[in-house]
């Protein structure tokens, strides 16, 4: 009796495939990580979601000049609004955006940047972005958070 396994060439051919493109997603994974620095969101900080009101620096949203060229802004998003609902900042800022939410669910995403981030209740969400040409941005929160979720947006100016 012949008790080695009899594989199918399509069987053979199938798990190839198979492996090949776990070592291909690997590999993707891999040099995104060193070479490009891509990494899962580390050192996130917590916050009571029900005291952001009385935790600094959320107590006070707004802009934060840290030194020429860079600014850190802290926002806090609730429905249906961000505070601040409008800022506005030098053209060619390194900004570090810091948001969290006070409530539900949101998102904040500013549309022709990389800027794309969701707002849990609970945590800070950081995510930068360097505006290196003039004009308004918009902040839009694209996580559905009720019924005014449509109307939830805030605004950059880049002077
Ligand atoms: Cu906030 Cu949708």
């Amino acid at each position: 009796m012949n008790e080695s396994i009899h594989m199918h060439r399509a069987e053979k051919l199938w798990l190839r495939f198979g492996f090949l493109m776990l070592a291909i997603f690997l590999a993707t994974i891999t040099t995104a990580s060193i070479i490009d620095g891509i990494s899962p969101p580390s050192r996130v900080q917590t916050i009571d979601p029900t005291k952001v009101a009385q935790t600094p620096p959320f107590d006070h949203p707004g802009v934060r000049k840290i030194s020429p060229g860079h600014y850190e802004v802290y926002y806090v998003a609730q429905i249906f609004s961000f505070n601040p609902q409008s800022i506005s900042i030098p053209v060619g800022s390194h900004v570090t955006f810091y948001i969290t939410s006070s409530d539900v669910e949101h998102g904040f995403y500013i549309p022709a940047t990389g800027v794309n981030t969701m707002v849990t209740p609970g945590w800070v969400s950081s995510v930068s972005h360097t505006f290196t040409k003039t004009g308004k941005f918009l902040i839009v929160c694209h996580e559905y958070c009720g019924a005014g979720h449509q109307f939830m947006a805030g605004s950059i100016e880049v002077q």
